[in-house]
C-alpha cells in the first residue's frame, strides 16, 4: 500500500519534537500488524482549531493532543465521552461515522493500568496524595476514585485550585482538599506528583512526614534518571518512586485500541522507552 493510502494519526502539541507518541504507536502497529503513520504536528494555540478541522479534513484518522492544547480540545470536540468530560481535557480525538469530533481523555486510565498492571500498586482501601492542581490533577481524580482508595487529598501550591477540583466530587467524603502546610504528619500510601514543578526541576515545600518505608511515589512527569520529586522520596525512605513512562506508554494503548479495535501489549515498548531514556 502506498504511504498516502495509509491511515494517518498524529500527535497535536507546541512543542511536539520532544513527544515519544509516534515511536510508541509505531511500535504498536508494528506489533499488531496494523498499517498506519503517524507523525507530530506543531501548532500555536492560535492555530490549533483550523489544524485539527484540517487534519481531519484530509482524511486523518486520530489524534493525540498534547500540551498546551487538551482543554482546548475538549471545547473543540462536539462529544465527551464521560471521563473527558470530568476531566474538563481531551488527549485522544477521532471521528465517528456521522462525522463528528469525538474527544476522550486516557491519561487516567494509563496511570491506573500502569500502578496495577505494571508496578503492582494496591489502590482499593488506599491512602493517596494528589500534588497539584492543574489539567494532569485533573485527569487523574476521577479515574483513582473509581479504584475505592481508603482517603484521597488533593494538595496544591494554590490551595484554592486544589479546592476547587474537590468540589468537582461532591458525591464522594473520600476527597478532601488540604494546604501543604496542613500534610505535616500525615502518611500516604501512594503519593503522586501531578504538579509541572519537576519539569524545571522544582518541588513544592512536602513535609518529610508524607513519605513513609510503605509509601510508593510516582511523578506523573519524567526525566533521565529521575525527577526532583522521585529523588525527595527515596531520599525520604520511600518503598520505590517511578515516573510517568509508563502511564504514557499506556494512555496510548488505550488511544490505540480505541482507533484500531486492536489493544497492543506493552511491555515491550516500555522497556525500549526506558532504555532511551
Ligand atoms: P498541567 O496541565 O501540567 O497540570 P497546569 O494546569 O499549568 O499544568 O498546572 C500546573 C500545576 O503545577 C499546578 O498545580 C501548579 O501549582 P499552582 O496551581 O500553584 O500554579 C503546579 N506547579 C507548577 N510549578 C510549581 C512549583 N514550582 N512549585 C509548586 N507547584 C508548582
Amino acid at each position: 500500500m502506498s504511504a498516502s493510502r495509509l491511515d494517518r494519526y498524529a500527535v497535536i502539541g507546541h512543542p511536539v519534537a520532544h513527544s515519544r507518541s509516534p515511536f510508541i504507536h509505531t511500535a504498536f502497529a508494528a506489533a499488531t500488524g496494523q498499517q498506519l503513520i503517524y507523525d507530530r504536528i506543531d501548532a500555536a494555540p492560535e492555530r490549533f482549531e483550523v489544524t485539527v478541522r484540517e487534519f481531519f479534513a484530509k482524511g486523518g484518522k486520530g489524534l493525540n493532543v498534547t500540551v498546551p492544547h487538551k482543554e482546548a480540545a475538549a471545547v473543540l470536540a462536539g462529544t465527551l465521552t464521560h471521563r473527558a468530560q470530568i476531566a474538563g481535557a481531551v488527549n485522544t480525538l477521532w471521528q465517528s461515522a456521522d462525522g463528528k469530533l469525538v474527544g476522550d481523555n486516557t491519561d487516567g486510565v494509563g496511570l491506573i493500568n500502569d500502578l496495577t498492571r505494571n508496578l503492582d500498586v494496591a489502590l482499593s482501601g488506599s491512602r493517596i496524595l494528589i500534588i497539584g492542581a492543574g489539567g494532569a490533577a485533573r485527569g487523574i481524580l476521577g479515574p483513582l476514585l473509581e479504584q475505592h482508595p481508603s482517603r484521597m487529598v488533593i494538595t496544591n501550591r494554590t490551595p484554592e485550585r486544589a479546592s476547587g477540583l474537590a468540589a468537582l466530587f461532591p458525591a464522594t467524603d473520600r476527597l478532601t482538599a488540604l494546604p501543604l502546610e496542613a500534610l505535616e504528619g500525615h502518611c500516604f500510601d501512594l503519593v503522586l506528583n501531578a504538579t509541572s514543578a519537576s519539569l524545571s526541576g522544582a518541588l513544592p515545600p512536602l513535609p518529610r512526614t508524607l513519605i513513609g518505608p510503605t509509601t510508593i511515589a510516582y511523578d506523573l512527569a519524567y526525566a533521565k534518571g529521575e525527577t526532583v520529586f522521585t529523588r525527595f522520596a527515596m531520599d525520604h525512605g520511600a518503598r520505590a518512586a517511578y515516573m510517568g513512562l509508563g502511564m504514557l506508554v499506556e494512555q496510548a494503548a488505550e488511544a490505540f485500541s480505541i482507533w484500531r479495535g486492536v489493544r497492543p501489549k506493552t511491555a515491550d515498548v516500555l522497556k525500549a522507552l526506558v532504555a532511551a531514556s
